[in-house]
C-alpha cells in the first residue's frame, strides 16, 4: 500500500505537471494570450492628453534579438496575438525586420501568430507596404481628431493631419484594411468632432473606435467630467442615422461595435471607464525596457529585462513570466474614492 497523502500533496502532485504545461493563466481564471510589446517610449508627437509639452523622461529601448528573445518564450507560453506599440512604434528603424522576424514565430500549437501595430500614422505612408509584406496582420492609427486645424492643436505637431491621413490610406491600399482608427476623446477638445468621424469612417472605409480618456497622461487633465462616456457619444451618433449595434468578434473584445441602418461604416467604443471589460482581460504589457506590467493601472512593474541581462535561461525567463501573471490585477479602479496614477504615464507603459 502506498502511505496515504494529503489532500495538499496530492493536489500539488497532480497540478504541478499539468500547471506547467499549460500557458498562461491568472488566478482568476482569465487566459492571458495577448502582449502589447512596446518597442521604444520616444514619440515624434506631444499630444495634450499623453505628453507635457516638454521633453520627457526616457528609458532604455531593448535591442532587437533581445526582444525576439523575449517574445518567443512568451509565445512559447501561449501568448498568441502581438501589438506593437510605443511610444512611436516606427521612429524604431527596424521594426520592419521586427515585424518579419516575429511573423516567423509559432505557437505551441503550430499556428502563426496575430500580428498587430498601434501607431501615431506619421510615418506610415512610407512603410505601410513593407510592414505587410513583412508580416503585420493589423494596423490601428490614433488619430483624434478629423480636420487639420484641431487636429495639429492635439498633437502641436504642425501639418500632422496631412501626414496622417495619408498613412492610413496607404495601409488600406498595402491590404491592411480594415485600418482602426482610434480616437480618445476630450470634453471640449474634439468631442466636436464625433459627427465628423462617423463621416470618416463611413467615407474612407475604415474603423473609427472612441476611446474614453483614461487618466494616464503626464500632465494632470483628468477628471470624470472631461470624460465623453459611451451613452452621449452612441447619441451623437444617432444624428447622423440610426445606429444598430453588431456581434462582439471575441468576448475579449474590448470595444462595443455598432453601424448605421445602412450597413455603411463601423464604430467601436471603448469605455474603459463607463463600462469597465476588466473581467475579460486577456492582455500583458511589456514595457520597452523590458518590465512587465499586468494592468496599466498597475502600480509596479516586474523586471524581466533584469532576469535575462543576469544571464537567466529561457526557462528562468518563463518562470518569471508565470509568477508574474498570477500577480495580475482583478481590475482598475478608476473614478474610484482613493484611486492612484499608475506609477507611469501611457508614454512609458506602451498602449
Ligand atoms: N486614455 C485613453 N486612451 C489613450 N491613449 C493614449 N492615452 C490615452 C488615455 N489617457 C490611446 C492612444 C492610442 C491607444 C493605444 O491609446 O490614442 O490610440
Amino acid at each position: 500500500m502506498p502511505a496515504v497523502s494529503s489532500p495538499e500533496a496530492v493536489a500539488s502532485a497532480v497540478h504541478a505537471p499539468l500547471r506547467e504545461a499549460t500557458f498562461l493563466q491568472d488566478k482568476f481564471g482569465r487566459a492571458i494570450t495577448d502582449l502589447r510589446l512596446s518597442v521604444t517610449d520616444r514619440c515624434n508627437y506631444k499630444c495634450v492628453y499623453c505628453r507635457t509639452g516638454n521633453d520627457g523622461e526616457q528609458y532604455a529601448e531593448l535591442a532587437l534579438d533581445e526582444y525576439l528573445r523575449l517574445a518567443r518564450v512568451f509565445v512559447s507560453l501561449g501568448i498568441a496575438k502581438l501589438r506593437l506599440t510605443g511610444g512611436e512604434p516606427l521612429l524604431r528603424k527596424d521594426l520592419v525586420e521586427m515585424v518579419r522576424e516575429l511573423a516567423k514565430l509559432r505557437t505551441p500549437t503550430g499556428e502563426k501568430l496575430d500580428i498587430a501595430l498601434t501607431t501615431n500614422g506619421h510615418l506610415l505612408a512610407e512603410l505601410a507596404q513593407p510592414l505587410k509584406d513583412a508580416g503585420l496582420n493589423r494596423i490601428t492609427v490614433s488619430m483624434d481628431a478629423c480636420d487639420a486645424a484641431t487636429f495639429a492643436r492635439i498633437t502641436r505637431v504642425p501639418g500632422s493631419y496631412e501626414r496622417v491621413l495619408a498613412g492610413v490610406r496607404a495601409a488600406q491600399a498595402a491590404g491592411l484594411a480594415p485600418v482602426k482608427v482610434n480616437a480618445v476623446l476630450l470634453r471640449g477638445f474634439n468631442d466636436d468632432q464625433i459627427e465628423r468621424f462617423a463621416e470618416f469612417s463611413r467615407h474612407e472605409n475604415v474603423i473609427v473606435r472612441f476611446i474614453e480618456f483614461m487618466p494616464l497622461e503626464e500632465d494632470r487633465v483628468w477628471t470624470p467630467e472631461i470624460v465623453v462616456p459611451m451613452r452621449e457619444i452612441l447619441e451623437r451618433l444617432g444624428n447622423i442615422r440610426p445606429v444598430v449595434a453588431l456581434p462582439p468578434n471575441a468576448a475579449s473584445e474590448t470595444a462595443r461595435r455598432y453601424t448605421f441602418d445602412d450597413g455603411i461604416g463601423e464604430i467601436g467604443i471603448i469605455a474603459p471607464v463607463s463600462l469597465p471589460f476588466c473581467g475579460h482581460c486577456s492582455r500583458i504589457r511589456l514595457t520597452s525596457d523590458g518590465k512587465i506590467r499586468t494592468c496599466l493601472f498597475s502600480q509596479m512593474d516586474h523586471d524581466l529585462y533584469g532576469v535575462m541581462r543576469r544571464g537567466g535561461s529561457d526557462e528562468e525567463l518563463a518562470a518569471f513570466i508565470r509568477k508574474v501573471v498570477d500577480q495580475k490585477e482583478a481590475r482598475h479602479h478608476i473614478g474610484e474614492p482613493g484611486f492612484q496614477k499608475p506609477s507611469r504615464s501611457m508614454v512609458h507603459i506602451g498602449g
